[in-house]
């Protein structure tokens, strides 16, 4: 009991690795020019001291209007880094919970009520010019911290962790949480018909997983498998499918992705004789446990 509720904590602790912060490029679907010709992708805006006018309207004074771009939209303003609330490791857009809003120290501000980039990053400080590489290069509010999580615990209780479980769906009877499929969905599907055709998910299927698990792309087997099958492999798919009553889903855009191979739903709710159950609580929660690389590779 202990050992499990450590393990579940320093899981926890292991999360919100962000990806690999090469300077991200320009979002293309959305692309904003640069009002200065010296700004290409690869630049760095932050503590130059620079570059006021690709955020600011008007450059602002200390306590005055900030007279930001976009109506100090941040999903706009912070383009470069291509977050926006369904993609972002962290829920943005949100108006907290009565509860969790208690929670919040009054150094993290929210805007009109809500959870936004700056109440955790304070931007100004990346405003102002730095000769040596700031200690607190992210910005973070309260920062630089030892650990990542010294932050996450500002707002979140350590003791509750173990009820951040989303796997964990049943209650001691056997029936369904519902608020726990809202974790990942909007709304609670019906176990005995809903497909992925027609659920909806709060946000990116990576993400949702990644905002608890530090896994990147080189995995599993130190290989990125975030990728198009290719013919081949895509028939072999649908054939180990029909074989072993399995779903293997591929996310939207027909990329392998966390739950091709993992089963992220408790035994037991979704009905033993659908396919979607199979592999739920197995080993690493896979869906063809023990078998899972043949799925796709001749070996
Ligand atoms: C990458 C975007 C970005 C750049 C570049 C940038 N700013 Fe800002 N600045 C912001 C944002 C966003 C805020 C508002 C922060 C908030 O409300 O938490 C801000 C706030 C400010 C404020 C108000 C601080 C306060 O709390 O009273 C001043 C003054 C300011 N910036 C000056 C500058 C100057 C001068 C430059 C250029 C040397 C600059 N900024 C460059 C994004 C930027
Ligand atoms: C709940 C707090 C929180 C909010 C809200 C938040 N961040 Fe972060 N952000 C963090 C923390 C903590 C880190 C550092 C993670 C690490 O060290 O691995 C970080 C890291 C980053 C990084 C560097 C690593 C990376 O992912 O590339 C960028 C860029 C970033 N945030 C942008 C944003 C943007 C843009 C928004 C708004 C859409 C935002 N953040 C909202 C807490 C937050
Ligand atoms: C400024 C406060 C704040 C900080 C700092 C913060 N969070 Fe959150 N977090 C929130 C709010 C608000 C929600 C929305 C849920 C709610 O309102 O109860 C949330 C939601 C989440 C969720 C979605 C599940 C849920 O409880 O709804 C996860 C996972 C999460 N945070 C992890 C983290 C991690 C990991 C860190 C540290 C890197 C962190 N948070 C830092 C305020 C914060
Ligand atoms: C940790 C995230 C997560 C949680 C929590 C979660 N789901 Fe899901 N669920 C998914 C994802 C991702 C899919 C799409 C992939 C798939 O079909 O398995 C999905 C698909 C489904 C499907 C379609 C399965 C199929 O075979 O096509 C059903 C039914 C479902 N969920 C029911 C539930 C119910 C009921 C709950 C609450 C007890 C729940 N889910 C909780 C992530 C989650
Ligand atoms: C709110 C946090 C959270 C989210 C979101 C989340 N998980 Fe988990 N996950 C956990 C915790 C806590 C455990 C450990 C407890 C357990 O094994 O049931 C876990 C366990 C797992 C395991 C087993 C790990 C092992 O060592 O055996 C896998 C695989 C997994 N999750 C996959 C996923 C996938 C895929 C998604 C996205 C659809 C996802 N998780 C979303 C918190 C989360
Ligand atoms: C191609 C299949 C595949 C994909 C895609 C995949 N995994 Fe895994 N995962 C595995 C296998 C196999 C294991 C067993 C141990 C190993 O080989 O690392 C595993 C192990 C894990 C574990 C437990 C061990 C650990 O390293 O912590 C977690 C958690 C996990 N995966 C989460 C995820 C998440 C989150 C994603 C999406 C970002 C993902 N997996 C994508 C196959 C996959
Ligand atoms: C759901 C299908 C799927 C599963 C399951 C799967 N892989 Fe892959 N694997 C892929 C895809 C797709 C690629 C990328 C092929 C490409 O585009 O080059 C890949 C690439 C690889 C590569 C790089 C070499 C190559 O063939 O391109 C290795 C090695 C590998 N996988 C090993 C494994 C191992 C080991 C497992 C089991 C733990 C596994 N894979 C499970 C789909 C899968």
């Amino acid at each position: 009991m202990k050992l499990k509720r450590l393990f579940v904590i320093t899981l926890i602790l292991s999360v919100f690795q962000v990806g690999d912060m090469t300077f991200a490029k320009r979002n293309n679907g959305n692309k904003i020019s640069p009002q200065n010709k010296m700004v290409t992708d690869n630049t760095n805006l932050h503590f130059t001291g620079r570059y006021c006018n690709e955020c600011h309207a008007r450059i602002p004074g200390k306590g005055e209007n900030t007279f930001l771009k976009f109506g100090g939209d941040f999903s706009r303003l912070c383009n470069c880094h291509n977050y926006t609330p369904w993609n972002y490791t962290h829920p943005v857009g949100i108006k907290p919970s009565n509860e969790k809003k208690a929670k919040i120290p009054g150094e993290f501000p929210l805007n009109n009520g809500k959870l936004e980039c700056n109440t955790c990053h304070d931007i100004y400080l990346q405003c102002r010019y730095s000769k040596f590489r700031p200690p607190n290069k992210k910005f973070l509010r309260g920062g630089p911290y030892s650990k990542r999580t010294v932050i996450c615990f500002k707002c979140h209780d350590k003791d509750k962790y173990k009820k951040l479980d989303p796997h964990d769906q049943l209650n001691a009877d056997g029936e369904i949480i519902s608020e726990k499929c809202l974790y990942c969905h909007t709304e609670k599907p019906n176990e005995r018909n809903a497909t992925f055709e027609n659920i909806e998910l709060v946000g990116d299927i990576k993400m949702i997983c990644r905002r608890c698990h530090n896994i990147l792309d080189k995995h599993p087997a130190g290989e990125n498998h975030f990728r198009i099958p290719d013919i081949k492999m895509l028939k072999m798919i649908k054939s180990v499918e029909t074989s072993y009553n399995v779903t293997l889903p591929l996310d939207y855009k027909g990329r392998v992705t966390c739950i091709t191979c993992h089963n992220p739903h408790e035994r037991g709710v979704i009905p033993n004789e659908r396919k979607g159950a199979k592999g739920a609580d197995k080993k690493h929660r896979q869906r063809l446990a023990g078998i899972m690389c043949n799925a796709c590779h001749e070996l």
